[in-house]
């Protein structure tokens, strides 16, 4: 293979999907693709990345980011590596910057972080040499879960995202999932629709390139997708929600309300769910449900963002090859 016939991977992190190309996004995706297909293997592991590490830095909680990361490392070869606030010098006091230089002492190839406050990963990218990828920060973005997201629509609606319709329901205000995914869907011609109660939409979403509605059944007509939001109990003020009864009769996507959807509608949610709250526990697991094709697909789309993250080159040399030429 001929050096400059490679392509190469121009990002040193990932901290928005705003800053892909359609060209990057779909590179990405075909990348995942190669893993996806290594993870249905008996063997699911590759020599692609020995020697590099990734640090998994997670200063809030998570299962499906944290795992599938250190999932999708380990199955590229990488040495994984976990800190947690408790247990860590932040619960100390120890300020992001001294952790992360810590970190850096270390030399990782990689730090993974999630973190409470919004811009604590474009924080440590601009002050760091080894690359950053922004496993949520605060309200703002979750790119590699709307990565996963476009991903698993991928795998039912194929590149014809152009004139389709999600809905994303729930509690807007507080999802940084749901900013992730407006951005990137609707930049790929997606119609997107919000629907919540007034109060769990964000200030300035009327900027934002979607159609909000109120009511649950006027927003799920002909939709292609419905994604649940859960309700971010622990990140709401008092007095948001006067009553989470009432919220489950208005909000709860429930089989009644599928069947207003477009034929073949799809159920996504990121995780983790409330069954009963934002979607009803036969809707999760019947089979228009999405939610753990999308789990599987976080593996697969980390795998991609941590090879092209710690190689810099392109699809040629994922999957079997060891990173050679
Ligand atoms: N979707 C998501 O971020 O889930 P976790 O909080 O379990 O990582």
């Amino acid at each position: 293979m001929q050096h400059a016939q490679r392509p190469t991977w121009p990002h040193k992190d990932l901290l928005d999907v705003t800053q892909l190309t359609r060209a990057e996004l779909f590179h990405l995706l075909d990348t995942a693709a190669q893993f996806h297909d290594i993870n249905r293997r008996p063997v699911k592991k590759v020599p692609t990345l020995k020697g590099k590490s990734v640090v998994l830095f997670f200063a809030e909680p998570s299962t499906r980011t944290k795992t599938s990361f250190d999932v999708a490392g380990k199955r590229l070869s990488a040495d994984t590596f976990s800190l947690a606030k408790s247990g860590s010098s932040l619960s100390k006091g120890e300020s992001l910057k001294d952790t992360a230089l810590t970190l850096q002492a270390m030399t990782p190839d990689i730090i993974v972080i999630r973190h409470s406050s919004s811009g604590a990963a474009q924080f440590l990218a601009e002050r760091l040499d080894c690359s950053v990828v922004n496993a949520g920060d605060g309200w703002h973005a979750h790119p590699t879960q709307a990565l996963l997201d476009c991903y698993s629509l991928r795998q039912v609606w194929g590149d014809t995202f152009e004139g389709r319709t999600l809905l994303i329901l729930g509690d807007i205000a507080h999802s940084r999932v749901a900013r992730s995914n407006v951005h990137l869907l609707s930049s790929l011609g997606v119609k997107v629709r919000l629907c919540a109660p007034r109060t769990l939409l964000p200030a300035g979403v009327h900027n934002w390139p979607v159609t909000i509605f109120n009511r649950l059944d006027d927003a799920v007509q002909g939709a292609d997708a419905v994604m649940c939001l859960r309700l971010q109990l622990e990140r709401q003020q008092a007095g948001l929600l006067p009553d989470l009864r009432e919220y489950a009769q208005r909000f709860c996507l429930s089989p009644r309300h599928l069947a207003m959807a477009a034929p073949g509608a799809r159920v996504l949610h990121p995780g983790p769910m409330n069954r009963g709250l934002e979607i009803s526990s036969v809707l999760a697991d019947a089979p228009e449900s999405l939610i753990l094709d999308q789990v599987a697909a976080g593996v697969a789309t980390r795998m991609a963002i941590l090879f092209l993250l710690a190689t810099r080159t392109g699809i040629e040399q994922t999957a079997d090859n060891g990173g050679r030429a």
